[in-house]
């Protein structure tokens, strides 16, 4: 059962809470989408003004999609392709200010503004990706990519 906590006005303290329960509400013995399914609802729950919140994974050489809160999404991604493909194709977090200034993204929910793709890669093997959309031009910053980063590491641990 979640226990809704009640959260600041401050992100930072907002991602502090986030780490602090997350590990609650994710197993070490369970199939990895029960742990993203969750992971899913409380990132979305922590954050503010975000429209979609959800995990691709990989598959041979495309993204499909996992576990997610938000509108329903395309549900494959080639590696290399739009924001989440590029993030997984590089291993490395996509911060993008403006969706619709980044050559070749994918439009899943027109709400989205701006979009920051945090991959999963344990021991140099890439599961998928992490990708978190705001309705808000330049949502994202420096701080969510040091904490989605460290909430990927979590997650990436127990898979
Ligand atoms: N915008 C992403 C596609 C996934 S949806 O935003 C949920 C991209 O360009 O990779």
């Amino acid at each position: 059962m979640f226990i809704p906590v009640k959260k600041s006005e401050d992100r930072k303290e907002n991602y502090g809470l986030l780490l602090e329960h997350l590990p609650y509400y994710i197993n070490a013995d369970e199939p990895f989408w029960t742990t993203l399914a969750n992971a899913a609802a409380v990132i979305d729950y922590f954050l503010d003004d975000v429209n979609w919140v959800g995990f691709y994974l990989l598959e041979k050489d495309t993204l499909y999609l996992g576990p997610f809160q938000g509108l329903a999404a395309c549900t494959r991604i080639k590696m290399g392709h739009g924001v989440c493909g590029q993030a997984a194709l590089k291993q490395e977090t996509m911060l993008i200010e403006d969706v619709a200034a980044f050559p070749g993204h994918i439009t899943c929910d027109a709400a989205s503004k701006s979009e920051i793709v945090v991959p999963l890669v344990k021991n140099g093997r890439l599961f998928g990706v992490l990708d978190v959309d705001s309705p808000s031009l330049n949502r994202f910053s420096s701080m969510d990519r040091v904490y989605l980063e460290k909430v990927a590491a979590i997650l990436v641990d127990i898979l």
